[in-house]
């Protein structure tokens, strides 16, 4: 069985559309989704329009909830330009979405952690903003005694898998649609993949029997029409965007 991992699209409809296409070259048929769909200075109605019409199953990352708990003027930049491009119907899906959702028994997805959306868990930051790996001792934390073979998360955007000690697989497969980003919250920091390709994964179980090794991840990426999002964002005055998207670095 194999299932493939999308995450973090931000509004990229062009960097979707790849990744779907790569996912159906590779004979998958089976799709679920992290959350941050929309978000950005990008196509958030048309990349929420392809996903309505697939109905994989997805849960709600913090800038879809966001997207839909927040009046426009106290939104981020993100959330509001991408808030203007969509209709009602974007935001009853949005609303519809769970925060986490158990798929095929062995595979619970969230968007940060278990118990949050915002918080790094794979990743995490120095008091200076450093972005590094987690500690094991804070990755089996964050984990807790959720009894899953595997669990996936995004929000980072970083792509990595880590096994923990009694098996269980924790993957982040990447963003789709936005290879880097900063934030203010909570210290200035920079997250950079340092590469523009859109990113997912694919699980597969292998069938052997104790069930936490029974599951093995691969990563992809994905060449689409980067520059002509990272042109799209510049002429909508996000250079940071623009840059992102361009090399998957900041500056
Ligand atoms: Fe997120």
């Amino acid at each position: 069985m194999r299932i493939a991992v999308i995450a973090d699209i931000h509004g990229n409809d062009l960097a979707l559309e790849a990744v779907l296409a790569d996912i159906a070259a590779h004979g998958i048929g089976d799709v679920v989704n992290l959350g941050d769909y929309l978000s950005g200075p990008l196509n958030a109605a048309r990349t929420a329009d392809i996903l309505m019409e697939r109905t994989f199953p997805s849960i709600c990352g913090n800038h879809d909830r966001w997207l839909t708990t927040r009046a426009p003027a106290d939104m981020n930049s993100w959330d509001r330009f991408s808030h203007a491009d969509l209709a009602p119907r974007h935001l009853d899906w949005l609303r519809s979405l769970p925060p986490t959702l158990v798929y095929r028994e062995d595979i619970l997805l969230c968007h940060g952690t278990p118990a949050s959306d915002t918080t790094y868990w794979l990743e995490d930051l120095t008091a200076e903003g450093v972005l590094h790996m987690s500690s094991r001792k804070r990755i089996e934390e964050l984990a807790g005694d959720q009894d899953f073979p595997v669990i996936l998360c995004g929000h980072t955007h970083i792509p990595r898998a880590v096994r923990l000690a009694d098996g269980r697989l924790i993957v982040n497969p990447g963003s789709v649609g936005c290879p880097g980003y900063d934030d203010d919250e909570p210290v200035f920091h920079k997250v950079e993949t340092g590469s523009p390709d859109a990113s997912y994964a694919v699980l597969e179980k292998t069938g052997r029997e104790r069930a936490g090794t029974a599951w093995t991840v691969n990563f992809h990426r994905v060449r689409y029409d980067n520059l002509a999002m990272a042109k799209l964002a510049a002429e909508r005055g996000h250079a940071e965007w623009a840059n992102a998207l361009s090399t998957g670095w900041l500056d």
